[in-house]
């Protein structure tokens, strides 16, 4: 969803904002727009339609010349993409410009306000009323406006805001929306994500909800609602700039899928020590599991899938009762909660809107919430009371691969910490997950090696209209994000089923020539798979299998066989994902998708 950035420093600000906003473009935007300051004057420029849009309008940023801006891409919320509704707005007097992230939710009020104070609005959106507010404020004093203005505003929001009383700084602020600052030599930055700022710095600093942060070239001030200054808190990203370039691929999705053996080996590796699992920042006692009477996983999207494979895994290995819920559903289903509960969310960027607010809601029910995130210092590793982190470095591509395939084995790392706490797995069982998990990384690349094989079966089957994906137990879960890859990114239709409940309904749909997906690889349930693999084939579908290597009575079945190879039950479905992602990309690149970033979608979604 929206990006913002800011640079005060010695180098020409829009060229840096662009770039800046160039490593923004992953999460999704429909227009864009920069403001800088020259002299004692804002210039502004914006533009519906992608980066280059904005880059051809400003001579790659010459035309707006300055050392301090601000700088924005926008998805659309409140009105249509166009020039007038991309940030950055400016209030009336030309004197203050603002861009935002988030959704003001009182904008109306205050727009009505504001109009009978006499200010006048040209665009739909609710981000212009914060222009308007800051003008009206203003009475000399910046940060005393700001203050103002966090008092009034709300919902949530992210800001920079310029100021031209004072062409040496901005000001930034954020609630509930993602917002680091870039702590630099002799030039500092502000952005809604780590990969704008690391051309820059490595260096950053986490705003907590509600800081003002004052940022000029030579110095950072971060100041509370009642005006008082903190320290600012430095912490250091050991991602180069390389993590976040194509590297030579085509596609940042094609180059994460690759990178999955590199990943796992960094989140699964330090964590097995001595034949036994440690795990980071994680201070659950054998004496609160035994206390534990229920565990609810929430999650959006592809985190929710691994929500779904985390409920038969857990369930398995602690025989504790475990729910999966999407975030947006539980925060307003009135779950039941209290001490005794156990929350874990599962969040690639620690910033998904409804995830916060589910974890949230949990929290102050009495719940105990672990958070499974990637992003760190991100709202959600913030505010869980333990926190385990995925390795997988920054993911750009929208579409997530590597950072579902971390948080599948970090749901395995706990439920067999869990299993050691209770005493529930056999110690020799509990070795052998632990040997085969160390193990995922080779056979992922194995997996990885195959994939002539799967671009060649995309080349023949990419006209599809619409195609099925059938699994049992998790192989049904792992169809689910098969089937969320495929029409996420190739736009093709396509559902997931549990193999036994295709024939309540949805088989009616299989005709001559249907593409199902069958997961056979979840080695207790085969026989019963091939069962529906079969009743699907006498309809006339034309079946591409996963399955285990050497697995004949599912080749006899199929058209086509993508295998992979076995490990124990429990963690199979990291390997039976890979042809499914790479099956995904390959069907999006034959069809010429714009495959990083898929229409409507966003990487990080930051509203309700
Ligand atoms: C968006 C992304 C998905 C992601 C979901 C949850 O919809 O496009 O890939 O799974 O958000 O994001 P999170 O950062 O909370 O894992």
């Amino acid at each position: 969803m929206c990006g913002i950035v800011g640079y005060a420093g010695s180098l020409e600000a829009a060229p840096v904002l662009l770039k800046g906003l160039e490593k923004l473009e992953y999460r999704g935007y429909d227009s864009a727009g920069i403001a800088v300051i020259q002299g004692d004057k804002i210039d502004i420029a914006k533009a519906a339609g992608k980066l280059q849009v904005l880059k051809d309008l400003t001579a790659n940023g010459e035309k707006v010349p300055g050392h301090v801006g601000i700088g924005h891409t926008r998805w659309a919320t409140h009105g249509e993409p166009s020039d007038v509704n991309a940030h950055p707005h400016l209030s009336n007097s030309g004197r203050f410009a603002v861009v935002h992230n988030g959704i003001i939710e009182n904008y109306q009020q205050l727009k009505e306000m504001l109009q009978k104070k006499g200010f006048s609005f040209i665009s739909q959106t609710d981000t212009e009323v914060i222009a308007q507010l800051v003008e009206y404020f203003y009475q000399g004093d910046m940060l005393d406006t700001m203050i103002h203005l966090l008092n009034v505003l709300e919902g949530s929001y992210s800001l920079g805001v310029l100021s031209a009383d004072e062409p040496e700084r901005f000001y930034a602020v954020r609630k509930d929306s993602p917002l680091v600052v870039g702590l630099g030599q002799g030039e500092n930055l502000i952005a809604s994500d780590v990969p704008s700022l690391l051309a820059h710095t490595q260096e950053v600093c986490y705003l907590e909800d509600r800081e003002i942060v004052i940022i000029a070239s030579d110095r950072v001030r971060i100041f509370d609602t009642n005006g008082d200054e903190k320290p600012v808190r430095s912490t250091h990203i050991d991602w180069d700039v390389s993590a976040a370039e194509k590297g030579g691929y085509e596609h940042f999705m094609f180059k994460e899928i690759m990178e999955q053996p590199q990943s796992l080996q960094k989140t699964v590796s330090p964590r097995l020590k001595d034949g036994g699992i440690v795990l980071d920042d994680f201070h659950i006692t054998r004496e609160m599991l035994q206390n534990t009477s229920k565990i609810y996983i929430v999650a959006c999207g592809s985190s929710y899938h691994v929500g779904v494979v985390g409920k038969y895994v857990l369930e398995s290995t602690t025989r504790i009762p475990v729910e999966v819920d999407i975030a947006s559903e539980f925060r307003y289903r009135q779950p039941i909660i209290d001490e005794r509960t156990l929350m874990i969310v599962i969040s690639q960027s620690g910033e998904t809107a409804d995830t916060i607010a589910a974890m949230r809601e949990g929290k102050a029910q009495g719940a105990r919430v672990l958070a499974i995130v990637n992003v760190l210092g991100s709202t959600i590793a913030r505010e869980a009371d333990d926190v385990l982190y995925t390795w997988a470095g920054p993911e750009i591509a929208v579409a997530t691969t590597k950072a579902y395939s971390t948080q599948l084995v970090v749901i395995d790392l706990l439920a067999l910490k869990f299993a050691e706490l209770l005493g529930t797995m056999p110690e020799e069982e509990l070795a052998a997950y632990c040997e085969a998990l160390a193990n995922l990384p080779a056979q992922v690349e194995d997996v990885l090696a195959d994939k002539e094989k799967i671009q060649y079966w995309a080349s023949q089957l990419y006209n599809k209209h619409s195609i099925f994906f059938i699994g049992r137990n998790l192989d049904y879960a792992v169809a689910m994000e098969g089937s969320l890859k495929l029409k996420e990114i190739s736009y093709i239709h396509s559902e997931a089923y549990a193999g036994g409940e295709l024939k309540h309904g949805t088989i009616s749909l299989i005709e001559q020539g249907t593409l199902v997906f069958t997961l056979a690889t979840y080695q207790p349930l085969v026989e019963k798979i091939k069962s529906n693999a079969e009743e699907v084939r006498a309809r006339g579908a034309y079946l591409v299998s996963v399955a285990v290597a050497g697995d004949k009575q599912m080749a006899a079945v199929s058209d086509v066989v993508f295998s992979v190879p076995k490990t124990l039950p429990l963690l199979q479905p990291s390997l039976t994902v890979i042809p499914l992602q790479l099956f995904a990309y390959y069907v999006a690149s034959q069809k010429g998708c714009s495959i990083d970033q898929p229409k409507n979608l966003a990487k990080s979604v930051t509203v309700e």
